[in-house]
């Protein structure tokens, strides 16, 4: 398998199935090039950890970084490919802009608590979209506000992107229920036993329950929520939902969220 950094050397990988990572790959991210090798076409895993999308208080510097376990772990999975860009390469000029779609700053859930995050991402995503050429691009949907952000952007630049689907792939959990993150590494014993409490919150019936169990196991909640599915708005009577948390262990900032079923 390769591992390139250069633009002129995708030009060979054209109309993949394409896998946008920021590295630290785990058994979620795994899962992700599984999803995209069943399009029989080549795949690419790109490792970017994105700047532009970390507020400068955040972790950008700790942000764990591994490109050669990355790689191999890429390997293993099926990925023809390893794209991991300067970042003089994803952002030659400062000065891009990109509109923004409504689930990037409608919700007020992970773009309140993060602004800034989802125009970083945005960039760094269609960037990585010009120089990739990608016919399917897989993005897990741990992060389902983002998913759903990327494919409005899509959308929304239709002529930009025509013939590329944004593919959603589930949430992967360890066994004892724990949604697989990156992050999950900063998390001591303890710690990572207190957040078992976000999956189990997931499945109270209302918010004020999933926050009280929260609150319980010592969490500090950011958002612990109930919402329309394909708007991240307050549920509408019939319409598929989704539960949605963020909260803090410590200083590890961890979200989850699963599918729920509109009774109401
Ligand atoms: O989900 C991520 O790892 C990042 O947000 C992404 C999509 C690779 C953009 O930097």
């Amino acid at each position: 398998m390769d591992i390139i950094s250069e633009i002129a050397d995708l030009a060979q990988y054209e109309n993949c199935a394409f896998v946008p990572t920021m590295g630290a790959l785990h058994e979620g991210h795994l899962s992700l090039i599984r999803e995209a090798k069943r399009f029989h076409i080549p795949v690419v895993v790109s490792i970017f950890v994105n700047p532009e999308q970390f507020a400068p208080h955040e972790d950008y510097e700790t942000y764990p970084k591994s490109l050669d376990q990355d790689s191999r772990f890429a390997k293993s999975a099926g990925a023809d490919v390893v794209f991991a860009p300067s970042v003089e390469t994803m952002y030659p000029n400062s000065n891009q802009t990109i509109t923004l779609p409504p689930a990037a700053t409608e919700p007020q859930l992970e773009d309140a608590c993060r602004p800034g995050h989802f125009r970083g991402v945005c960039l760094a995503v269609a960037r990585l979209f010009d120089l990739v050429k990608p016919t399917a691009a897989i993005f897990g949907e741990k992060d389902y506000q983002q998913f759903l952000v990327i494919h409005q952007m899509v959308q929304q630049y239709k002529e930009r992107w025509k013939n590329l689907h944004i593919i959603g792939a589930p949430n992967i959990r360890d066994d004892d229920g724990l949604a697989m993150s990156s992050r999950n590494v900063f998390l001591t014993t303890d710690q990572r036993t207190q957040a078992l409490a976000i999956h189990q919150a997931l499945n109270e019936p209302t918010e004020k329950k999933m926050v009280e169990m929260l609150d319980q196991h010592g969490l500090d909640v950011e958002y612990a929520v109930i919402r329309d599915e394909t708007t991240l708005l307050e549920p509408v009577h019939g319409k598929p939902i989704r539960a949605l948390i963020a909260a803090k262990v410590g200083n590890v900032r961890l979200i989850d969220n699963c599918v729920r079923n509109n009774s109401s």
